[in-house]
């Protein structure tokens, strides 16, 4: 199959890449952060999650960042939202995206929110009913779906039994994640290949961890399929507080490299997404993951 024409890039870094830092990030940093990836280009942003902060408190100041955004023109900001008290509290937010979070094993859902796949499921529906009425748009994520740290190999049918019911419920798009980076090219393809029997390729996602350095390969492999829209994390930040030892999403920087020399038009700025890679380092205290901003910085110095 050709290639995609254009690829939808879904900044993660602000939500993905900053909720499993242990030190407090201030609402002020995220928001900066924020600024800087649109001002790169950047067009979709998920910007923080409405999620319980007991679990996960590094996003407890949900409200103030949205509050705080300087909305541009043609930019989404996509929020996480795991039941109907997240979706309230997007709503109050000024939110115009959600996105429900479902995963492909028993282990997994319960340990990221406390319920089984199925549970998890109605309380989206529930969340997709009522999101859309209010003329909201709704993705759907699904979890470890290339392999899982509780329950190890997924099987594909598990991915298609969540995306056909967060299809069924109204979800645009569809997410498929590589929660702990375990993925390798042949089974990105085969997961995909399976889901896409159900679902139109155009309405699939890709969300690689790039724990075993096969983040951009997946990548490669998602868009040979036809896949058009992907994650990315600048700088590589991020993991989830319940998938110890996975590490960041795809760098955005390295993503960009691959994109440009495909000649994929995407409308970001590789320096001004370098320099808000060096802020949010800056600030963390930490060198980019990012190969490609590594070398572009050395050869600039
Ligand atoms: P629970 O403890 O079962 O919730 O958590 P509950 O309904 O029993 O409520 C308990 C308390 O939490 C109550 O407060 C609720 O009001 C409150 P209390 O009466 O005790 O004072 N509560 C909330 N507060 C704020 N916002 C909410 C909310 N809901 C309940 N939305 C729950 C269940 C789903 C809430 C919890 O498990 C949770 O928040 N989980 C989210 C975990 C998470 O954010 N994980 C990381 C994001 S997913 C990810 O990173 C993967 C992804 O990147 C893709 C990939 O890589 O795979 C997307
Ligand atoms: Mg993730």
């Amino acid at each position: 199959m050709a290639l995609p024409k254009t690829v939808r890039i879904l900044e993660v870094g602000p939500r993905d890449g900053l909720q499993n830092e242990s030190t407090p990030v201030p609402a002020a940093v995220k928001i900066e952060l924020i600024h800087r990836l649109q001002d790169a280009g950047l067009k979709m942003i998920e910007a923080t999650a409405f999620v319980s902060p007991k679990w996960v408190p590094q996003m407890a100041d949900n409200a103030e960042v949205m509050a705080g955004i300087r909305r541009k023109p043609g930019v989404n900001y996509p929020v996480l939202v795991p039941n109907m008290k997240g979706l309230e509290g997007a709503i109050a937010a000024g939110a115009e995206e959600v996105v429900v979070f479902g995963a492909a094993s028993e282990k997994f859902s319960q340990r990221n929110t406390n319920c089984s796949i199925d549970e998890g499921l109605a309380r989206f529906e529930a969340v997709a009913q009522a999101a859309i009425a209010r003329g909201l748009r709704v993705r759907g994520d699904i979890s470890v779906c290339l392999g899982c740290p509780y329950e190890g190999e997924v099987d594909p049918t598990a991915v298609v039994h969540v995306a056909q019911a967060l299809d069924a419920m109204g979800c645009y798009e569809i997410t498929i994640c590589d929660t702990i980076g375990t993925g390798t090219a042949g089974k990105t393809r085969r997961v995909i290949e399976a889901v896409a029997k159900h679902i139109p390729v155009e309405r699939l996602a890709g969300h690689f961890h790039d724990t075993y350095s096969q983040a951009l390969t997946n990548m490669y492999a998602a868009l040979e399929c036809g896949v058009a829209t992907f994650d990315c994390s600048v700088s590589g930040l991020g993991g989830c507080p319940y998938a110890k030892g996975a590490t960041g999403n795809v760098a955005t920087e390295d993503v960009l490299y691959l994109l440009d020399g495909l000649g994929i038009e995407t409308g970001i700025d590789m320096n001004k997404l370098i320099a808000a890679g060096d802020y949010i380092c800056g600030f963390l205290g930490r060198p980019t993951l990012s190969r490609v901003a590594r070398a572009i910085r050395a050869k600039a110095a």
